[in-house]
């Protein structure tokens, strides 16, 4: 089978890898992570989310990261917005990029965004209106798409629901997210298949998190399907607030290698997100999740 030669990283660390974190980090530490990531080669850097500070208090400070950031040429540096005031927030504080979020189980939904499927997508309606109006870039994300914490299993055909509805609002893009990291390789092929009958697959992005240790084998799964656009998160950061027990996504240092190692280009430098990672990772006073950056660390020390 052959893979894409060219893989566009989503570098999503800034905001789900930091949007679990119990303690605030402040705005200065982010806004230093966000420039490491952009000048390591990360093509898209997602910032901040326009949530409400009540539901995920680490965002709070999306305006004032979004003031802070020195914007590379280039470089994409998304925000997640739930409805049409996070949008609003999110153009005033000089986003030219978003990503709405949807899920594909309806109990995630409630409790993610506190509302049905149908309702969410009804709300971003305004949004797309809003977002070509200003000519702001849409992204969509599904969440639970090989499982759902609350209700179980998850049917492709309920992704390909979602993910039709999405594309036809205008989102140029939908992440396909393994929130709780329990999906296999043929289940996310037989999932992406059932996706891409709805959605071309170039428009297909996957998100996955390494709950199970699944995220590369699944990775490689969907670049063996024509994928080639994959979300990561530097050092493995993350978790989501509304998915207990999720782990991190997939580490960027761990995907930066299996892309190389397979000849694929990113344009990402391993080592300079190798050191975005030690950063965060020293700020958080923690040790990296990916095994890439514990390889790395341990040959500098040998
Ligand atoms: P709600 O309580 O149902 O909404 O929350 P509401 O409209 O009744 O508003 C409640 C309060 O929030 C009001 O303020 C609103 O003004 C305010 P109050 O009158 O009480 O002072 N509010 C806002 N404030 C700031 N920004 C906004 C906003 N909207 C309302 N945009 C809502 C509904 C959607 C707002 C809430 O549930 C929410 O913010 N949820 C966000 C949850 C979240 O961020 N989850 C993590 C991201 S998703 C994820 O990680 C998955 C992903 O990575 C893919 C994967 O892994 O699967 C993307
Ligand atoms: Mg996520």
């Amino acid at each position: 089978m052959m893979l894409p030669q060219k893989v566009r990283i989503v570098e999503v660390g800034p905001r789900d890898g930091l949007q679990n974190e119990a303690a605030l980090v402040p705005a200065a530490v982010k806004i230093e992570l966000i420039h490491r990531l952009a000048d390591a080669g990360l093509p898209v850097v997602e910032a901040t989310a326009f949530v409400s500070p009540k539901w995920v208090p680490q965002m709070a400070d999306n305006t004032a990261v979004m003031a802070g950031i020195r914007r590379k040429p280039g470089v994409a540096y998304p925000v997640l917005v739930p409805n049409l005031k996070g949008f609003e927030a999110a153009l005033a504080a000089g986003a030219e990029e978003v990503a709405v979020f949807a899920a594909a189980s309806e109990a995630f939904s409630q409790k993610n965004i506190n509302c049905s499927i149908a309702d969410s997508l009804a709300r971003f309606e305004p949004v797309m209106q809003a977002a070509k109006q200003h000519g702001v870039r849409v992204r969509g994300y599904i969440s639970c798409v090989a499982g759902c914490p609350y209700q179980g299993a998850v049917e492709p055909a309920a992704v390909a629901e979602v993910a039709a509805e999405l594309a036809r609002m205008g989102c140029y893009e939908i992440s396909l997210g393994d929130t709780i990291g329990v999906g296999t390789p043929k289940q996310i092929q037989t999932m992406l298949s059932t996706v891409a009958l709805a959605v071309p697959m170039e428009k297909l992005a996957v998100h996955f998190h390494d709950t199970w240790g699944q995220a590369l084998a699944n990775i490689y799964a969907a670049l063996e399907l024509g994928v080639a656009t994959i979300d990561s998160s530097v050092a493995g950061l993350g978790g989501c607030p509304y998915a207990k027990g999720a782990s991190g996504n997939v580490a960027t240092e761990d995907v930066v290698y299996m892309l190389d190692g397979l000849g694929i280009d990113t344009g990402v430098d391993l080592e300079m997100v190798f050191a975005a990672g030690q950063y965060i990772c020293g700020e958080l006073k923690r040790e990296p999740a990916s095994k890439v950056a514990r390889a790395l660390a341990a040959k500098a020390c040998a």
